[in-house]
């Protein structure tokens, strides 16, 4: 019998709340490369919010902008910034599902409902995490239509580099607040603490940080969640509460099967990534051992290199995708590696403070 007492499928869907859905879907087609294959506005209904929805492989993504004055919306794109609202699961059951969930002390966000158009019904529901994160529960078995009820099919094709799911998404929530959502995952969803680092594993001589992984009962969502730890100066973590408004998913790592190529398209069309120092590629031999990709490429690319005693892993990170220094990306590779390069942190943060410096907010 499954011990899963909360089974999910996938990740469904990631959710931004933008003020520019339209902008903010080319930007998307135009650099990560997906393809832009539904749309809900005006044109089909929508009267007072506009969504678009964008897909490689098995990674989706839906851009949602307010349409008119005074929405709610708005006051918390407002607060935020363009932001990740939602981490959708698809689940075999949504009434199971939000049930469980409330029973065990999650706060709804929605109750179980249907939408509906020609193509047939999708039940739908949702439930709050960290700050204004939500998690949408969502069951389509046997709907025919595009994606969700009223929206419509589009043909925008990208120019795909290779992305095909997402491998983790990464929360920061305050001081004191890391082993509160740890818990409230282990007890509402069922989820397992994978590993942990301290300020040992995370930090440097500025900044330090806490983390626990997170994973649910088939191995296939997992959520890193930090908090800051007391530094000498202000932490990463403290720079992003604070210009966030609060906590928030701060990245979201997607994963390829070909990182040089992905990495190498990325840069082509102008994405930013954090730069590492050349001797972290001097020293990347002794400290991984044999690999299959070539160091002189991976150092051109900024590509980093981690390995555990079930493979390895390269990773890279891109800066901030917004004004704000708060969400960014993080390309993976994983080649038998499940883990998530702690002994990259360092000269990753590092790379972060020379950045936190630059805006002053160290
Ligand atoms: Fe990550």
């Amino acid at each position: 019998m499954s011990t899963d007492t909360f089974p999910i499928r996938r990740v469904d869907h990631v959710r931004h709340w933008v003020n520019n859905a339209r902008q903010s879907a080319f930007f998307y087609q135009h650099t990560f490369g997906f393809s832009i294959t539904g749309y809900s506005g005006l044109e089909t209904g929508s009267r007072e919010d506009a969504h678009y929805l964008l897909e490689q492989n098995d990674l989706r993504l839906i851009f949602s902008a307010p349409l008119v004055p005074g929405h709610p919306m708005a006051e918390r794109i407002g607060h935020h910034g363009d932001f990740v609202q939602d981490i959708a699961f698809e689940v075999d059951d949504v009434d199971a599902a939000w049930k469980a969930a409330t029973d065990r002390g999650a706060k709804s966000w929605q109750e179980p409902k249907w939408l509906e158009d020609d193509g047939g019904r999708v039940r739908v529901a949702g439930i709050c995490t960290y700050g204004d994160t939500i998690h949408s529960l969502i069951n389509r078995d046997g709907y025919k239509g595009k994606f969700l009820p009223n929206f419509r099919a589009e043909n925008q094709p990208g120019d795909g580099i290779g992305i095909i799911e997402v491998d983790h998404c990464v929360g920061n929530v305050e001081l004191g607040k890391m082993n509160v959502w740890v818990k409230w995952y282990e007890d509402v969803l069922g989820f397992k603490n994978l590993i942990s680092f301290d300020d040992n594993d995370i930090s440097t001589d500025y900044t330090s940080l806490m983390s626990k992984v997170m994973s649910n009962g088939n191995g296939r969502v997992k959520f890193p969640i930090n908090e800051p730890a007391p530094g000498k100066k202000k932490s990463q973590i403290d720079e992003y509460l604070e210009y966030f408004g609060g906590p928030g998913v701060q990245h979201v790592a997607m994963r390829t099967d070909d990182i040089v190529y992905t990495v190498s398209r990325l840069r082509a069309r102008g994405v930013d990534f954090l730069k590492v120092p050349r001797s972290y590629y001097d020293m990347l031999p002794d400290r991984v051992g044999t690999i299959d990709e070539d160091i002189d490429v991976l150092a051109d690319l900024g590509i980093l290199v981690d390995r555990d005693d079930e493979g390895y892993l390269l990773q890279i990170f891109t800066k901030p995708i917004t004004d704000r220094p708060t969400l960014f990306y993080e390309i993976i590779h994983r080649k038998g590696a499940k883990s998530f390069g702690k002994g990259n942190f360092k000269a990753l943060f590092e790379s972060i403070e020379r950045e936190q410096a630059v805006r002053g907010t160290l």
